[in-house]
């Protein structure tokens, strides 16, 4: 595996993906290793705009809309992976598990079509590794319940984020070697600990 890995942090709202991600950034910080950090959706500044528009509280798109919006966002912020490929630890927060997690498991949007635009996308670009977050859903709806501000995608019902959450156990169970599981209801800093030490062994 390359030692400037691309890194994948997933998992539902409230599973605690972005402070971990901010946390290993921090570590690569203070250890002065290179590294950059995007977010999906969103990354480049294309992205972001498209971004606003999927989670704007007002927008009533479509799930194939919703879709297509997001691998919009991809398909700009994928330059950004190419560029940096190889050359310096990439960190991202949500990538491709997200779309067939939410779109295909959760919404119902045909799986086929979800990866041939994906592949499309990607091209040569290959996920070395990712940290899939989970929370128990009273955990979930508490900490959703603490946020000052919910975006169209933190309304769902919980039955939606179960159906969510248990497509990436099913994405996790065909490439187990290339996932961990963080179980975000056990403590805060015992899963920091297991992620650095796995940062650590990549790279
Ligand atoms: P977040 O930035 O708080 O994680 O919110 C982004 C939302 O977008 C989250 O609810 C997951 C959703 N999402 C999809 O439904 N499909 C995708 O492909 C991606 C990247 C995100």
């Amino acid at each position: 595996m390359s030692k400037k890995p691309i890194i994948v942090f997933e998992g539902i709202e409230g599973t605690g993906k972005s402070h971990h991600i901010k946390n290993v950034a921090n570590y690569l910080k203070i250890k002065k290793i290179k590294f950059i950090q995007i977010r999906e959706p969103g990354g480049s500044a294309n992205s972001e705009k498209i971004r606003n528009l999927i989670l704007d509280n007002k927008s009533t798109f479509n799930k194939e809309t919703d879709l297509l919006l997001y691998l919009s966002a991809r398909s700009e912020n994928i330059e950004i992976i190419r560029k940096n490929s190889g050359k310096k630890i990439i960190l991202i927060d949500r990538f491709t598990d997200s779309t067939i997690a939410y779109q295909h498991y959760g919404m119902g949007v045909n799986l086929k079509f979800i990866q041939s635009i994906n592949n499309h996308i990607l091209r040569n670009v290959k996920i070395d590794f990712t940290f899939l977050n989970t929370v128990n859903l009273t955990n979930m709806k508490e900490r959703l319940r603490l946020r000052k501000k919910l975006n169209r995608y933190d309304k769902f019902d919980s039955k939606f984020y179960e159906k969510v959450q248990n497509g990436f156990l099913k994405i996790l169970k065909k490439r187990p070697k290339k996932y961990i599981k963080i179980n975000s209801n056990l403590d805060i800093n015992l899963n920091e600990n297991i992620i650095l030490n796995k940062i650590n062994d990549l790279i």
